[in-house]
């Protein structure tokens, strides 16, 4: 018989959109979680649940709060070693930081110790999927996938494309990136859990004949995910436009070359014109709002409010090494600062939303993580609202569950992580 387990706690459930409406009424709070062969199998009444399954080991997390594990919908893998880099926009960041360590990934011991560094840090601090970048290397994107692989994760992850400004070393052409592209998408994509993205880094590293041939191999698999950059620093945008004289934005760079569409994920996208952001709502491209990245990197301030409110699909991620954190609690608090900054503070149940069922909708996989109900995989996290002093003595004095779950979204870290499940598997404890 199939071995069940049933998780008792606070099981955070999301029945609707928190930004559709009062945020709360999005959430549903239940007490028990069954977990049966790798997925969820029933949320409810801890009573009935036990009664109806006798033979489920149970698992008592008291006023823990037990949710989807966190999605993290744009990360850079390779750029593990080098977070926290000092002092420098985007483009000298890429050269100065950023290349130098991406150059590594051509030996596979190497991917193979930073992909297994990346995915502990990110299990520890309660992420079960992300979609990440990897490097030029094939080597990178079969290290990754092999650790995610043994670790049973669904992740998503493609080959960094580059063929012009980027160092000798860490540059492939049209053809070998359609190639190499091409050989990793068949060897990997829908084997177990791993899905593969097609990965252009961005304009300013593609030529238009490099950019056409990832269009070409997106039109030959339109269901996997295409994932690049767009939008996200001033000098980069005036950079693109001498780049591409001809385009009418950004993001006309990659739409003319057949790169955007409905599976289309792109990180950044904070100083969008009017017909890009129309575009992109009407295709139901995916936008990745990576707040902690956009103020270490200095690059500006995501229009959350105003893309939520004209329809689009957004998701929420670190950009590590961009970004300064590996949880997606720091990043939530991040964009709950951003929100204040633009003067439209995000609610905690929005944040959780973001960095849960909103990934899950930008990489489109919504239909089996990112929420806990019956039929999901079981990849899931046990948060601890009172990891620290700090957050215990703010804990202790709220008055309902939002109050007390938010002081663990602003100050919480790995330590709020009491236990993380992938695979219906509990990873720590
Ligand atoms: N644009 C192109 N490459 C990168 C990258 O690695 N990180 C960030 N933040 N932006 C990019
Ligand atoms: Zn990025």
């Amino acid at each position: 018989m199939a071995q069940k387990t049933l998780l008792k706690g606070r099981v955070l459930s999301f029945n609707g959109s928190p930004f559709e409406g009062e945020p709360t009424e999005a959430v549903t709070i239940s007490e028990a979680v069954l977990i049966e062969d790798g997925r969820i199998s029933a949320v409810g009444g801890a009573d009935s649940l036990i009664s109806a399954n006798p033979d489920a080991e149970v698992v008592n997390h008291g006023q823990h709060v037990i949710m989807a594990g966190f999605v993290d919908a744009h990360v850079h893998y390779p750029q593990t070693a080098m977070i926290a880099s000092w002092g420098k926009r985007l483009i000298d960041w890429l050269n100065t930081y950023t290349f130098p360590e991406e150059m590594k990934f051509g030996n596979p011991d190497y991917a193979a110790e930073i992909a297994n560094r990346y995915l502990d840090l990110t299990a520890s601090h309660g992420t079960t999927t992300m979609c990440s970048f990897c490097t030029i290397h094939p080597e990178s994107v079969d290290a990754f996938f092999t650790a995610a692989q043994q670790r049973r994760q669904r992740v998503v992850a493609g080959k960094t494309c580059m063929d012009r400004n980027a160092p000798e070393g860490l540059r492939d052409s049209p053809q070998t990136a359609y190639d190499q592209s091409q050989a990793l998408l068949e060897k990997w994509h829908g084997v177990d859990r791993i899905s593969y993205a097609i990965t252009p880094r961005f304009s300013p590293t593609s030529t238009p004949e490099q950019l056409e041939a990832m269009g070409a191999l997106w039109a030959e698999h339109p269901h996997c995910l295409m994932q690049t950059h767009l939008s996200e620093q001033t000098d980069e945008i005036s950079w693109v436009r001498e780049l591409f004289p001809d385009a009418r934005d950004y993001l006309d760079t990659y739409e003319k070359f057949g790169l955007l569409g409905s599976h289309g994920v792109y990180g950044h996208v904070i100083h969008l014109e009017s017909r890009e952001r129309d575009r992109l709502r009407e295709v139901d491209a995916s936008l990745i709002h990576c707040p902690t990245s956009n103020t270490f990197i200095g690059s500006g301030l995501f229009d959350m409010d105003g893309l939520m409110r004209e329809g689009h699909r957004v998701g929420l991620a670190t950009d590590t090494g961009g970004g300064s954190s590996f949880s997606m609690l720091h990043t939530m608090a991040s964009a709950y600062e951003i929100g204040q900054l633009r003067g439209s503070p995000l609610h905690a149940a929005q944040l959780l939303w973001l960095g849960t069922v909103g990934s899950a909708r930008t990489l489109r996989m919504d239909d089996c993580i990112g929420n806990v109900a019956p039929g999901m995989e079981a990849d899931l996290v046990v948060l601890d609202l009172a990891s620290t002093p700090a957050i215990a003595q703010r804990e202790a004095c709220a008055d309902d569950l939002w109050e007390a779950i938010f002081p663990t979204i602003m100050m919480g870290d790995d330590r709020a992580i009491a236990e993380v499940w992938i695979a219906g598997r509990r990873e720590s404890s």
